[in-house]
């Protein structure tokens, strides 16, 4: 699918379909001249209330008499006020998933000139390649009838000299989230940690990265104990990937980003109820965020030192499996009571996390679908956002705004600390159920030391539910984590 810009007058364009975003509060002379081509049409729609301009909405026109094109497509844009380039990457997937299915080889879309151009460029070619993966690579019909070989952007676009860059940049970030979310798809039977781990490597050597994965030898050497304990009901052993993105300084610290590695959660021996349990194989979608970032992170040629860490695990029950009640000495020699061994994902990114802060980073992200808690609390719009530090924290919220991905803070108060006090140990793994998610932080919290840190608890928006915009995996936080590091390297806008 090529996505080039081109001159041609949106009334004089003559391919298969031509989207339009269509206000609800549509005025002007933009609106008047469409209209006029379409014989008042639109006025007509909004009369009967067929049509209303929603974001949400879209209309088919055949051959409309006006127009040179086959189709119109009229896609609801909202109103004018709430109008960004949210919006438009969003209307853009709607326009897309509407036609695709048809074999329409040439479409276009109208870009409106009420956001920054090239920002409108980037956000309307994600739309269009995140609309263009469904999820369903195991079907096996043959899909290459419905590809759309070109699509045009027109309209304002056109005023943006760097147009090429915002399209290049929109690609990369957008293909990236696709194969991240290939990946979170693949069922438990086609992922496991080694072949987590072989992904990671194959991405390396395609986008150049540095990678270093540990297997079980050096995973006990190190003293991963936390990630060993939840690997050893499983007959797949534990990897822990370690991916290196050098476009710094080789003495700068790092960026880092820590991401959920469970390729299968059955809960372990604390076995979860067989409801949904299949939803369980996206437990990594953390770890795929932080693959997906990093890969394009290398392709953007960010100039700073990103460092991606993922503990790879499959929780399975077992007569190997870690008991209710086991101790665990985690690599930071901190001890830990394993009440619950469903909640695994904090056990291996206590691992992960101390080892982070053997790398002096300038700071730290982890990435995960936590608890269940989380979605109790902002059901499957928003992730939640943990941070001990406010800097960073505003630094997240400017890269989820301009992506999209949406993220909300919960608090770290010390006074949650004790729903994990241990009688025999350290700490334990899990609280009362209230405030699972928070306590579930607070857990993080002590492997993380005196490093600037944020913790993403997207267990909520891993998948598309009923009524999003797709299926499967949503490749939630490539974009927002690769944006994060983009926005640190100064030497680009
Ligand atoms: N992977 C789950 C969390 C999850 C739940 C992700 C729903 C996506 C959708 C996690 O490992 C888990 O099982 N957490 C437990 C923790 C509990 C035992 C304290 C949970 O949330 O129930
Ligand atoms: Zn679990
Ligand atoms: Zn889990």
């Amino acid at each position: 699918m090529k996505i080039r810009v081109t001159t041609t007058e949106w009334d004089r364009y003559e391919g298969d379909v031509l989207a339009i975003p269509v206000f609800e509060d549509e005025a002007g002379e933009f609106a008047a001249s469409l209209d006029a081509k379409i014989g008042g049409l639109i006025e007509e729609l909004k009369g009967t209330q067929e049509w209303t301009g929603r974001q949400g909405e879209s209309t088919i026109l055949y051959r409309p008499a006006g127009l040179k094109v086959g189709r119109l497509l009229l896609v609801g844009a909202g109103k004018r006020a709430s109008f960004n380039v949210n919006v438009v990457r969003s209307i853009a997937n709607l326009a897309f998933r509407r036609i695709k299915g048809s074999s329409f080889k040439r479409a276009a879309f109208l870009c409106r000139d009420e956001v920054d151009p090239g920002r409108a460029v980037q956000a309307v070619t994600e739309g269009l390649i995140l609309a263009s993966y469904d999820g369903d690579d195991y079907k096996t019909e043959d899909k290459s009838r419905t590809l759309v070989e070109e699509i045009h952007l027109l309209g304002k676009c056109l005023d943006e000299s760097a147009v090429d860059r915002h399209i290049e940049r929109g690609e990369i970030l957008a293909y990236a989230t696709n194969s991240a979310r290939r990946i979170i798809n693949e069922p438990g039977n086609r992922m496991n940690p080694r072949l987590l781990a072989e992904k990671a490597q194959e991405l390396s050597e395609k986008y150049g990265i540095g990678v270093e994965v540990w297997g079980e030898p050096e995973l006990k050497k190190n003293g991963m104990n936390a990630v060993m304990a939840v690997a050893q009901g499983s007959d797949e052993p534990a990897r822990f990937i370690i991916l290196r993105h050098q476009g710094g300084a080789g003495n700068e610290p790092p960026i880092v980003f820590v991401g959920k590695g469970v390729t299968f959660d059955s809960g372990g021996l604390s076995l979860k109820p067989a409801q949904s349990m299949e939803e369980m194989k996206s437990d990594k979608a953390g770890a795929c965020a932080v693959l997906g970032a990093l890969q394009a992170i290398a392709q953007l040629r960010v100039k700073k030192n990103v460092v991606g860490l993922i503990p790879a695990v499959e929780n399975l029950p077992s007569g190997r499996a870690q008991r209710p009640g086991d101790v665990i000495h985690s690599m930071s020699g901190k001890t830990i009571e394993v009440i619950n061994t469903d909640a695994e994902g904090r056990l291996i990114l206590a691992d992960a996390l101390h080892y982070a802060s053997s790398l002096n980073p300038q700071f730290v992200v982890d990435i995960a679908t936590l608890t269940g808690a989380c979605v109790v609390a902002l059901g499957h719009v928003r992730a939640g956002l943990f941070c001990n530090d406010e800097d960073l924290f505003q630094r997240i919220m400017r890269a989820s705004e301009q992506t999209g991905e949406k993220l909300w803070r919960l608090p770290l108060d010390d006074e949650y600390r004790k729903e994990i006090r241990s009688e025999i140990a350290d700490m334990k793994n899990v609280g009362s159920r209230s405030g699972g998610a928070i306590t579930a932080a607070k857990f993080l919290q002590e492997f993380v030391g005196s490093m600037r840190w944020c913790h993403i608890d997207m267990a909520g928006v891993d998948l598309f539910k009923d009524g999003q915009e797709g299926k499967g995996a949503t490749g939630f936080g490539v974009r927002t984590l690769a944006q994060l590091a983009l926005d640190e390297d100064f030497s680009t806008d």
